[in-house]
């Protein structure tokens, strides 16, 4: 099944653009987001004061994306915790905290158990899921399936931008109901949804080849490090995640504005370290403060690799390497900026020789606690 494809790793990150595409499918009209699997739900959704998301891994990883546009657009506070830690601690939800999963496969049992826990509590629950019909999605009181398509790889990789996007049509969806989102910026949000698939294509289309070279020259890397500030610093946690997972490499990612807190003291001569730029056009002052944090590791001898928009002039002369990503607005990027992420641990171990589907010591879905 994997076609031509040399891994199911290599073919899902090739369906990235449907999975964005597919999400969206079916979920707009006259030009607003409804989704029709929350139809009778208005009256929960404007009555509810907070929102808790409840993933792991990668899944949590969109979850902290998907807060920044819920609350922009929804105006509802959004906690994000990892299931497990969840589940453990007593929490403070109860029947006006809606409390949404998020799990590609529907059986992660921390995630499972973290939803019977808000159940329990008196939480209404929500899963955003990929599997239909898994076990996550029959113990909630809603669902939104992503229609990313069956993914096979350990390493999550088109359901990642799938997550994104459902979280983002969820907010848009609720900011109809509640007025918190003006038509324009309805119309805006939806079009830079649409948008995305294409955006997806050209990356691939055009950086994939150099990424992979850039990864097979790094194939003896020993350590590397992920920064991003907002919504880039969700997509540094899951270029790291994704580059310990499946090759095996050391990797961590850090807000940007945290290095000077103490991760700066890691940076040596030579470390390889990938920054999430953002846009100059569009966050004109996150991007200035991240440029001048490429300029502090650099004083100290960091490789610099950053993701940058096409035309982003500004870091050429900071970076080592520039991965080129299109324009788009400030929430829309991270779909974008994960990508270049996702080819390069791909790419990695391919060098190494790994196998990238199945890596050691994992499971496609943990269904033990
Ligand atoms: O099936 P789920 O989305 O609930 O899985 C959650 C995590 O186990 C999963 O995202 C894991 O982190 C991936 N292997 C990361 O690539």
């Amino acid at each position: 099944e994997k076609g031509g494809w040399s891994s199911f790793m290599a073919k899902e990150i090739s369906e990235e653009p449907e999975a964005v595409a597919n999400t969206i499918l079916g979920r707009v009209h006259d030009g607003q987001v409804v989704i029709p699997e929350l139809d009778g739900l208005d009256e929960l959704f404007a009555g509810i004061s907070r929102i808790v998301i409840v993933g792991a891994g990668t899944a949590a990883y969109s979850a902290f994306v998907g807060k920044y546009a819920i609350e922009q657009w929804a105006r509802i506070p959004v906690e994000v915790e990892l299931a497990h830690e969840f589940r453990y601690r007593d929490p403070l939800v109860g029947p006006d905290v809606l409390v949404i999963s998020i799990s590609q496969s529907g059986e992660t049992m921390d995630t499972l158990m973290a939803v019977k826990e808000a159940t329990r509590l008196g939480a209404k629950t929500l899963s955003i899921c990929n599997t239909q019909g898994a076990t996550i999605p029959r113990e909630s009181d809603a669902v939104v399936y992503l229609h990313a398509g069956p993914e096979v790889a350990v390493a999550s990789t088109k359901a990642f931008v799938a997550q994104i996007t459902g979280l983002y049509l969820f907010a848009l969806h609720v900011a109809r109901i509640r007025g918190t989102v003006t038509p324009e910026l309805q119309a805006d949000a939806i079009q830079e949804l649409a948008d995305l698939p294409d955006k997806i294509r050209w990356i691939l289309e055009n950086e994939q080849e150099r990424i992979e070279q850039l990864a097979h020259w790094m194939a003896d890397t020993r350590s590397v490090l992920f920064l991003g500030r907002h919504v880039g610093y969700p997509i540094a946690l899951e270029g790291a995640l994704k580059l310990k997972e499946i090759s095996y490499i050391h990797a961590e990612g850090f807000a940007a504005g945290e290095l000077k807190h103490g991760p700066i003291a890691l940076v040596e001569p030579g470390l390889p370290v990938f920054v999430v730029v953002p846009s100059p056009s569009g966050a004109p002052v996150l991007h200035a403060k991240v440029v001048s944090n490429i300029q502090e590791i650099r004083a100290r001898g960091a490789r610099v690799i950053a993701i940058a928009e096409a035309g982003d002039a500004a870091v050429l002369p900071h970076a080592d390497e520039v991965l080129r990503i299109p324009l788009a607005g400030p929430l829309f990027e991270p779909i974008l900026a994960v990508v270049p992420l996702h080819i390069f641990a791909m790419g990695l171990a391919n060098a190494k020789g790994l196998d990238v589907d199945q890596p050691r010591n994992l499971a496609k879905s943990v269904t033990v606690e």
